[in-house]
């Protein structure tokens, strides 16, 4: 039987401070009621000043480490559009911190589908055999990156991370990870980007004049992504659904990248998904980038919507632009 990754552990953290949409309100001109009403949105966990990526990214490692009962994997990847530093990579540091040894590390960077893209990399490590087990781990403070001043963004991000430990399996065991659908469109790349600060556009410095770079915050053309997220998402979860063999109305939970509540629902009318099968912890996290599909994963299996057995399937859209889906069993698990 053909070698497959299989999901044996799972864990998410978010940090503890909660910024409601009223304090916001008392800052920007927003009010509960619009982010509410255009967003489903209540509140975002927002990083202390001292955190970085790798804070979130350990706590939610460590606990799906512990989920998966292991204290060693071969890889770590990690999914982040905020690493700590532009260079080196994140992961390695989260490695190191976990205890992992010289567990090879790199990230990826696929924004708000880095999870899926991650998973997806890591399944193949397995699948090819140079990797028995890889701890995969979404992580991100867009806090760090949004404008102080753009309401439409601060509205919107809040900070998380979340993980899965991965092994080698069979096919057929719950947990185990089918084909993906992974795509890009590069012509996009200019909806959701950070602007400045990069080769394209780099830190100047001058003789007395401090470093600084022109447009350093993350920038989204919100409406048009909107439109663009509806459409790939619903149509590469029909896609693996359909690779599986299960019909829509065989789907028991859809896992989306949880951007705004608006976009959730009406991904799930586009398949003709009754929207109560939808994971939906975005009003209580707001969109947490490349932790946002394990975090719903655990809030879900929290709240006892997402159970073993289950036919699920994870779908995401992100800057890039970049969308995929993976379908799956769920496994019997208990979140670290
Ligand atoms: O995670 C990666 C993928 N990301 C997404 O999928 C996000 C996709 N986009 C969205 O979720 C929504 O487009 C937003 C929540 C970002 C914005 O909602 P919208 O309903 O698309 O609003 P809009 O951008 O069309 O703006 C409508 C109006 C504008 O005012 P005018 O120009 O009509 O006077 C905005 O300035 O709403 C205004 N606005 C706000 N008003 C109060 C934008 N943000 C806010 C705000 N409070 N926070």
């Amino acid at each position: 039987m053909s070698r497959t990754a299989v999901i044996r552990g799972i864990g998410a953290w978010v940090p503890p401070r909660i910024v409601t949409n009223d304090e916001l309100a008392r800052e920007l001109d927003t009010s509960d009621e619009w982010i509410r009403s255009r967003t489903g949105i209540s509140q975002r966990h927002i990083a202390d000043p001292d955190m970085a990526t790798s804070d979130l990214a350990v706590e939610a490692g460590g606990r799906a480490l512990k989920s998966a009962s292991t204290a060693s994997v071969d890889f770590v990847i990690v999914a982040t559009s905020t690493p700590d530093r532009p260079c080196p990579a994140t992961a390695p540091s989260v490695a190191s911190r976990l205890g992992l040894g010289t567990a090879a590390a790199f990230d990826v960077g696929a924004v708000c589908t880095g999870f899926l893209y991650s998973l997806a990399a890591g399944a193949g490590l397995i699948a090819a055999g140079t990797a028995e087990s890889v701890l995969v781990l979404g992580a991100d403070t867009f806090s760090t990156i949004l404008d102080p001043v753009d309401r439409s963004t601060r509205a919107v991000f809040g900070d998380g991370a979340g993980g899965v430990v991965l092994a080698a399996g069979a096919p057929d065991e719950p947990g185990a990870l089918g084909r993906f659908d992974l795509a890009s469109d590069g012509e996009g790349s200019d909806l959701i980007t950070v602007p400045s600060g990069g080769s394209r556009d780099p830190v100047r410095t001058g003789p007395g004049r401090a470093a600084e770079a022109a447009d350093p915050y993350f920038r989204m053309e919100g409406r048009t992504v909107f439109r663009n997220a509806v459409e790939r998402m619903a149509a590469s979860a029909l896609r693996v659904a359909g690779a599986r063999g299960w019909d829509v109305g065989a789907v028991d939970l859809l896992v989306a990248h949880q951007a705004n509540l608006r976009i959730m629902n009406a991904v799930a009318d586009r398949m003709r998904l009754p929207r109560e099968r939808c994971a939906v912890n975005v009003d209580r996290v707001g969109n947490t980038a490349a932790a946002s599909i394990p975090l719903a994963l655990v809030d879900a299996m929290d709240d006892g919507t997402l159970r073993p057995g289950h036919r699920v399937v994870l779908t995401a859209f992100g800057g890039g632009l970049t969308w995929g889906s993976c379908a799956l069993r769920w496994p019997d698990l208990v979140a670290g």
